[in-house]
């Protein structure tokens, strides 16, 4: 099961012993275990906090979470009441964007040269009795899977904080990946097939290239992202799973701060209002051991591969 790995103090990242094993913390991670904070590791100006405790997003609780785009330097669904205070929200997201990201690069050394950042997110509405449809749920027991970004292999890490002044944030984790992948996967959640006709497989090489060259993005997903995302709404649907599935539960303070795999550790946020997120997508050729992917464990319990060139970039 997944254990909390409690880090206080940061003194160590200027110590010898660190410089010498570097690796510590995402092996952490990869074994499906939290890193948490009890203490905000980043600054984090009151005037911030302040800012986006204020922040009302209108109409009903099924709008989604404020976005923001690190590589367009863009901000999406937010509700804006004046041009100051578009650009103020702006402003924050990326300080905390890059604030997180300088800190990983310190704390995860090994994953700083090949991961890619993602969005950055704040999740203003409280979790606990939110209306949502059944796969948008975020109380309900998932691995995360993106419908409309494949990862084809690669990891979503996430990094959160929770800002809210005097509300912890609930979690609850359920059975490691591994078991629940040789549980559901091949009966309730069927292995997909890669394409396996050659001349098939030409044919949509041809038409990715003729895309490509007139500027359309065009993705395939995967066989290893079809799988996840029906795993992700699979788990959500099966009401005896979610019910019957050994749980644990975790407290998440105000101005504590937690990471996590969240295609590996199944997770459900129950109850909490006010969190911040950072999203890092890790290479599986980036991780310390590859084999702790879940791609490795899909490939090994279907004996079948799950990715291939065509369906990549
Ligand atoms: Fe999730």
């Amino acid at each position: 099961m997944t254990q909390l790995i409690q880090i206080d103090d940061l003194s160590f990242l200027h110590s010898d012993s660190w410089k010498k094993n570097r690796t510590r913390y995402c092996e952490e991670l990869e074994a499906g275990n939290i890193l948490f904070f009890p203490k905000c590791p980043l600054p984090f100006p009151e005037d911030e906090l302040q800012f986006l405790l204020k922040q009302r997003q209108t109409g009903s609780t099924n709008r989604k979470n404020i976005a923001y785009k690190p590589q367009s330097d863009t901000i999406t669904n937010f509700v804006q009441s004046s041009k100051e205070q578009g650009q103020r929200l702006h402003e924050i997201m990326r300080n905390y964007s890059q604030r997180v990201s300088g800190f990983l690069k310190e704390l995860l050394p090994p994953y700083a040269s090949s991961w890619r950042l993602d969005y950055a997110s704040f999740r203003p509405f409280e979790e606990k009795g939110r209306q949502l449809r059944t796969r948008a749920r975020n109380d309900l027991l998932h691995v995360d899977a993106f419908p409309s970004r494949p990862m084809h292999g690669s990891r979503i890490l996430r990094f959160f904080t929770n800002i809210n002044p005097t509300e912890s944030r609930h979690w609850i984790t359920t059975s490691p990946f591994h078991d629940l992948a040789a549980q559901f996967g091949g009966s309730s959640v069927p292995f997909p097939k890669g394409i396996e006709n050659t001349f098939v497989t030409k044919a949509l090489t041809q038409l990715k290239c003729s895309a490509r060259t007139l500027g359309l993005p065009l993705v395939f997903r995967s066989p290893y992202d079809v799988f996840m995302l029906n795993l992700h709404n699979f788990l959500k649907e099966s009401s005896s799973f979610q019910t019957t599935c050994p749980k644990q539960h975790w407290d998440f303070p105000p101005h504590s701060c937690w990471m996590v795999y969240t295609d590996l550790v199944s997770h459900a946020a129950t109850a909490g209002q006010y969190a911040l997120e950072q999203t890092l997508i890790i290479p599986k050729e980036g991780m310390i051991d590859p084999e702790k992917a879940p791609l490795s464990t899909l490939e090994k319990l279907s004996q079948r591969q799950m990715i291939q060139p065509l369906y990549q970039k």
